[in-house]
């Protein structure tokens, strides 16, 4: 979304009076890319220098759309977050910041983020495969990486929207077929997938031993 800060201008590089930032909500803040170019988190009241030099002011929401949209860095703790979750990729929220970093800059990757009311509620990642990919002829095949929506959002078809999104990135990319793959435990994704028209392939363990 878009917000307007109007209030005292302070800091070089922090926020200035009658600018327009984009912003996105997190965790009961707003993550404001400001004037230094980086994004950083604000006091939704009352944004304020946190050595209390400056009074501060408010912010007017300019633009707010709920939409399914190409991820950009202002999303990427939102994206760690969700992909932190133990059925997507798991791990250190950190590092997977790091990871969302590159896949922002990769050619061969789609990051896509559901925006509903300011914040990030879900996201998916496709990437451009090109090596064999299981019950597919074609090449490159796009291939779900990594689909999530936050618990309380599921339900309601945005999980499918983020699909069509990507489906359609990656029809543009020339690509006809897609992969994608998940746990036998997860009842949830496996039901997502065969509502979307996916066809079980095949069913694998995975196998490891210290040597
Ligand atoms: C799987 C997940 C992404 C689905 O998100 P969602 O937004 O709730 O899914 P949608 O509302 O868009 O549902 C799309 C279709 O899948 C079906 N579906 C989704 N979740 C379902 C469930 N738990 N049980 C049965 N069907 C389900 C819907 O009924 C819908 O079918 P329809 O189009 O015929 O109505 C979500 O449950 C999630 O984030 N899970 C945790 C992370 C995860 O497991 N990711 C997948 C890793 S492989």
């Amino acid at each position: 979304m878009k917000v307007k800060y109007i209030g005292e201008s302070f800091g070089i590089d922090s926020l200035t009076n009658g600018k327009t930032y984009m912003a996105i909500e997190d965790n009961g803040m707003y993550r404001v890319v400001d004037d230094s170019d980086e994004d950083y988190l604000y006091s939704k009241i009352n944004p304020a220098p946190l050595d209390g030099s400056a009074p501060g002011g408010k912010w007017e929401i300019v633009e707010q759309k709920d939409e399914i949209r190409k991820a950009e860095r202002i999303d990427i703790y939102a994206l760690a977050s969700l992909a932190s979750l133990p059925e997507v990729w798991g791990g250190n929220e950190e590092e997977l910041r790091e990871d969302f970093e590159q896949l922002l800059d990769s050619e061969k990757d789609l990051v896509a983020a559901a925006e509903f009311s300011g914040k990030v509620v879900g996201f998916a990642n496709i990437r451009l495969r090109t090596d064999y990919v299981a019950g597919t002829k074609s090449s490159p095949v796009a291939y779900l990486e990594g689909i999530a929506v936050l618990e309380e959002f599921r339900g309601k078809g945005i999980a499918k929207k983020l699909f069509e999104f990507c489906a359609q990135w990656a029809k543009e990319k020339g690509c006809t077929e897609f992969g994608s793959d998940c746990l036998l435990t997860n009842e949830a994704s496996y039901a997502f997938h065969m509502a979307l028209g996916f066809k079980e392939i095949e069913r694998t363990v995975h196998f490891a031993k210290t040597i």
